[in-house]
């Protein structure tokens, strides 16, 4: 995605006019932005479901599509893009580097063959999916060549803990724009939070919505009913007033539209503190932490 001419700076944030949603965009340190909402494709199914789901929320005002090797739905999201009839260039695209494609010449020849598959000249995010050890040094040079030959327009990691990044930063040229880790008030990974916010580090929350898994939890139905919301709206919101990117899934109409709804009303400090107030360290996925 190229930045809006027309964003304005707001508190950090640039505010962009042209989307309906709202939504702001973050600045990224190497240079453009990122809008703080995005949708989440893991376990979208191939096919149609994949680009009705994309083209709805394209419809809707979403901007930031997050995609994968993995999800296998990369073919998909390009299409559901370049069919949504939207300017070239203002759907922001995410893609990233699997396990698998790990090391150098591995990690080149896959980001070529994600191109190919989302029918792309180059992606607006390109991350190391997970901190493979032994790998992810030599896959991070790889993902530095595409940035300096100017073929992907910003790097970044996933997954990747206070260990992984002071690892990394020790031996980057270029710091990752972008940390993706999980993140929600029952996992909040305050440590790794705080480094990637002293190093300009965006932090993109993924399974906001816990994947489903403490949506009738008694405080979130008590702040949800306070305002006026869903528990979905609260999570998700809990996340963008901490300054996060998030990146709700859904294949279902109304609720890829619940979860835009979510520029429009503010969580007092009152009840960001209640929210603060439930970690419980719940990984739903793969846990980072054993990784060396
Ligand atoms: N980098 C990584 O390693 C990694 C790992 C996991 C996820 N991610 C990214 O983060 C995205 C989101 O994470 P996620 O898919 O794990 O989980 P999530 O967004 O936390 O939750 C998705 C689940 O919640 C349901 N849902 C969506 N909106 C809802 C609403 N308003 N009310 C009630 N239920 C709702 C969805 O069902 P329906 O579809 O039926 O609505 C789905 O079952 C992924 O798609 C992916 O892009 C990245």
């Amino acid at each position: 995605m190229i930045a809006d001419s027309k964003g304005a700076v707001q508190g950090g944030a640039v505010r962009s006019g042209m989307t309906d949603l709202q939504s702001p965009s973050l600045p990224l340190l190497s240079g453009g932005s990122i809008p703080q909402l995005g949708l989440g494709v893991w376990q979208t199914p191939a096919g149609k479901v994949a680009r009705q789901a994309v083209g709805e929320a394209l419809r809707l005002g979403y901007r930031h599509v997050d995609t994968a090797r993995i999800y296998g739905n990369e073919g998909d999201v390009g299409q559901a893009v370049r069919e949504s009839g939207l300017p070239a260039g203002s759907v922001f695209v995410t893609t990233k580097l699997w396990n698998d494609d790990q090391g150098y010449d591995q990690a080149l020849r896959a980001y070529d063959a994600s191109l190919r598959r989302l029918g792309l000249d180059s992606v607006d995010l390109y991350l190391v999916h997970w901190p493979v050890a032994r790998k992810r040094l030599d896959s991070w040079r790889a993902l530095e060549r595409l940035l300096d030959e100017k073929r992907v327009r910003a790097i970044g990691v996933s997954n990747f803990l206070v260990p992984h990044l002071e690892e990394l930063l020790a031996h980057a040229h270029h710091p990752p724009a972008v940390n993706q880790i999980e993140l929600s008030p029952f996992l909040q990974r305050r440590e790794t939070v705080d480094l990637c916010r002293s190093k300009g580090i965006v932090v993109e929350a993924y399974s906001p919505l816990i994947h489903g898994q403490r949506l009738d939890h008694p405080t979130l139905v008590a702040t949800a009913e306070r305002a006026g919301r869903s528990v979905a709206q609260v999570l998700l919101r809990w996340n963008i007033q901490k300054g996060h990117v998030v990146l709700p899934k859904s294949t279902n109409p109304a609720r890829i539209a619940e979860n835009a709804r979510i520029f429009d009303f503010t969580l007092d400090a009152a009840a960001m503190r209640e929210l603060d107030g439930l970690e419980e360290g719940l990984v739903t996925g793969w846990d980072p932490a054993a990784q060396v």
